[in-house]
């Protein structure tokens, strides 16, 4: 059995797994609010090469031995099919390599594999990227999206017993002040490329709901961290670079605000959605953890050095203060209520002990991190740090 995946199944956050589809609805009928259940027998899922994806593919393979899974993903710089290698080898799981915006190809799989559900989470997810490169944004998350809903609408033709579940992100709805949380009916104000490509996307799927009654379901989740996120994302960033005693780049002060979620419990959270949730709803996800990105540095650094034995306090100083993101969002926070109530769901991990895992599993596969860092990575690892760590705007 591949190296990773064992790895994977020794990390105790995400041993808890997703809920078996069909065990507890008896159990829970009396909880939910909510009359649906959708039980997926053949899923395409975009982008599962990905962090989230691969996560939930992990555990949903082994959760739903009697489900099928395609994986269309184009292996774009964050993609890593390796991530899956162990599912491989099963036939309960396909990989393709292919783009979402190819009618053809998403045309021809539908007709092959008969899916009763699409779970969709390919996008260009990086904000920084989205500034650098914003037409790639626009041609995948709104594009792509449109292009799966299409074809969604076509093989199905009014057929109720099918899902298309969207996964989305709080950014859709813009920046917060000091107060105040996000909620299923707050107004849209995205205010970057990615997240107004993604609020693009969600118009899309609840357009297709209203116009042809799709059974469509979006969730919108808050700051994933875990297992297998490309390294040029904050947290695994912030680990490589403390590890290696190079600088750790802050954007601004560090004061911005986000709610940080344990990728298993959205894996299960999602799981929980499809299965349950009405036709046409939208729900937030969130980890319930606020922090500022500065707050969540200075943890990490402290849990690097616990991991590595080193002295208390020895990477703090690797904190440079950068030239900020323009238009960063201030910050994002939600509630989750509606989840809690109408599904039973809440998140089980705390932040810190999630934090302590995800650092533990990326020392320990050093490898995947050298191998996931890429020619895309260096390049844009200089574009969007090498001026910045040159003139920062001030160290700790
Ligand atoms: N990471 C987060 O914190 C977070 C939070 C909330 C919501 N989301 C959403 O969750 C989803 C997954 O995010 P992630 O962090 O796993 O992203 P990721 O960037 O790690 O993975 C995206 C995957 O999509 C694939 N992909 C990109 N363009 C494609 C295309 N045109 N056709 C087919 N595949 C394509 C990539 O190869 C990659 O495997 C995204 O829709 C994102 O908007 C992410």
């Amino acid at each position: 059995m591949d190296f990773l995946y064992l790895e994977l199944q020794r990390c105790p956050t995400l041993q808890r797994g997703l809920i078996p589809a069909r065990d507890s609805r008896q159990g829970r009928r009396k909880r939910l609010a909510t009359t649906a259940h959708h039980y997926p027998r053949s899923v395409l899922v975009t982008g599962g090469a990905g962090f989230i994806g691969s996560n939930y593919l992990l555990q949903a393979v082994k959760a739903h031995p009697e489900t099928r899974f395609v994986n269309l993903d184009a292996l774009t710089y964050a993609g890593q099919r390796e991530n899956l290698a162990a599912l491989e080898a099963g036939s309960a799981y396909t990989f393709v390599q292919g783009d979402i915006a190819d009618l053809d190809l998403v045309t021809a799989l539908s007709e092959e594999h008969a899916f009763d559900t699409v779970l969709h989470f390919a996008a260009e997810s990086h904000v920084d990227r989205s500034i650098l490169d914003p037409l790639a944004f626009v041609r995948t998350n709104v594009m792509g999206t449109a292009t799966l809903l299409e074809c969604a609408r076509r093989a199905w033709n009014g057929r109720t017993d099918v899902r298309f579940h969207h996964i989305s992100t709080d950014e859709v709805f813009g920046s917060l002040g000091p107060e105040g949380l996000f909620r299923e009916d707050t107004a849209y104000d995205p205010r970057s490329p990615y997240s107004a490509s993604k609020a693009g996307a969600d118009h899309l799927v609840r357009a297709y709901h209203e116009t042809y009654g799709l059974p469509i379901v979006i969730s919108n989740a808050s700051n994933n961290y875990g297992p297998f996120q490309y390294p040029e994302k904050l947290i695994p960033l912030v680990i490589q670079n403390a590890v290696a005693g190079a600088p750790v780049p802050v954007y601004g002060k560090g004061d911005n605000v986000r709610d940080w979620l344990h990728v298993g419990d959205h894996c299960s959270a999602i799981d929980r959605i499809l299965q349950y949730a009405e036709p046409g709803s939208t729900y937030l996800v969130g980890g319930g953890e606020e922090r500022s990105n500065l707050e969540i540095v200075r943890l990490l650094l402290k849990l690097v050095d616990q991991a590595l034995d080193r002295p208390e306090g020895t990477s703090l100083k690797l904190i440079q203060f950068v030239t900020d993101r323009p238009g960063h969002d201030f910050r994002y926070a939600l509630d989750g209520s509606k989840l809690a109530t109408d599904l039973d769901w809440t998140p089980s991990r705390n932040l810190e002990e999630g934090l302590r895992e995800t650092v533990a599993w990326y020392l320990a596969n050093g490898t995947w991190m050298e191998q996931t860092r890429n020619r895309s990575y260096d390049e844009y690892y200089e574009t969007q740090y090498r001026d910045r760590i040159d003139n920062p705007t001030e160290t700790t």
